[in-house]
């Protein structure tokens, strides 16, 4: 019987078959139970033999089974793992890497150089009050100046900052009177028509300086840093007299033109020099108005846009190339650094 289980077992290679087999000869009804039928015939001394027997055959078959078990689920386990090998020489999935955003790219610039020079990077909300945004930078409510920076107001008091002078107001009044060298980048907000030059929406970078014997002279060296890091080692600056009513003396600040080197072309409409920027020493009004004894801490402060500056860098000529995320225009700044 065990010799004949052998060779069909031989025969079988899944569960099923073999579940089926094993009812067969293991089962209630399985062809060894049926050796037991006529067991009530028997003497007490076959009985014992018989009892013996069948469970001997029982046994053995069931090492049988249990054996063949395990080698179809290794079978299994093997055709298994053949389906799922990975094939290592099919071609990848492709990532495809950004790009800086060059208006990014031009603060990252800046603050790597301002850092450099012992500057603190500082930040403040979009959502500016009037007194930070103006009155406390000497534009009380109703000074004209505020014309040239007319604004988002959400109430008459809270408007979208039209410029990033109020993070010097709020470093101001947090440092008391205390020595401070910080850029602040930021959105900035104004009421403009958008078009190849303006936006409602747009970036600076203001500098402030403040400290005992700080000078114009430090101004110009920094302004001058500045040009050349972002625009060129060759740039030259040139201060002429302007008015902000938080600075005086004050400055509009040029640079030979990026395009002709200073000769005369469209670009600079034959001036040889572009604009770049205001700055000037911060109003003594300004500083007692934030906490600062001007006798005793005096200091500069500059404000620069962000497009304007990448427009030179770049030779870019509508500023709405910034927003309008096409493609085309942000993969030509892959390689820029
Ligand atoms: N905040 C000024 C502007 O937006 C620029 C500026 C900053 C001028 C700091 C002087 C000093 O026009």
């Amino acid at each position: 019987m065990i010799e004949e289980l052998k060779i069909k077992l031989q025969e079988i290679n899944n569960l099923n078959d073999l579940n089926q087999l094993k009812a067969n000869y293991l089962g209630k009804k399985g062809l060894i139970s049926a050796k037991m039928a006529n067991m009530k015939n028997l003497t007490p001394e076959e009985k014992k033999n018989l009892g013996q027997e069948v469970n001997r055959l029982k046994q053995e078959a069931e090492a049988l089974f249990n054996e063949k078990e395990k080698e179809i689920h290794q079978a299994l386990v093997v055709e298994q793992l053949k389906k799922e090998t990975i094939d290592v020489t099919m071609p990848g999935y492709k990532f495809n890497l950004g790009t800086i955003h060059p208006l990014n790219q031009t603060i990252i610039d800046l603050e790597n150089l301002f850092v450099g020079l012992g500057y603190e990077i500082a930040e403040g909300p979009e959502i500016e009050t009037d007194e930070y945004c103006f009155e406390k930078l000497n534009l009380p409510k109703g000074h004209p100046a505020r014309d040239m920076q007319d604004t988002f107001y959400i109430n008459p008091e809270l408007l979208l900052r039209s410029q990033t002078s109020p993070v010097q107001v709020r470093t101001m009044l947090a440092k008391e009177g205390k020595p401070i060298q910080i850029i602040c980048p930021g959105k900035t907000y104004r009421r403009d028509a958008d078009d190849a030059t303006h936006s409602h929406q747009f970036m600076q970078c203001e500098g402030l300086v403040l400290g005992k014997n700080i000078t114009m002279a430090d101004l110009k060296g920094a302004l001058l840093d500045m040009a050349k890091k972002i625009l060129g080692d060759d740039r030259k600056i040139r201060l002429r007299p302007s008015y902000f009513p938080f600075t005086e003396p004050s400055v509009e600040v040029d640079v030979s033109c990026v395009k002709c080197g200073g000769k005369g072309c469209s670009m600079c409409k034959n001036s040889g020099w572009i604009e770049i920027l205001g700055a000037g020493m911060v109003n003594h009004h300004v500083l007692e108005m934030c906490g600062y004894d001007p006798n005793e801490i005096q200091g500069f402060a500059f404000g620069v846009g962000i497009e304007r500056i990448t427009m030179l860098k770049y030779g870019i000529e509508d500023i709405r190339n910034f927003y309008s995320n096409d493609l085309r225009f942000l993969k030509q700044f892959k390689e820029a650094k």
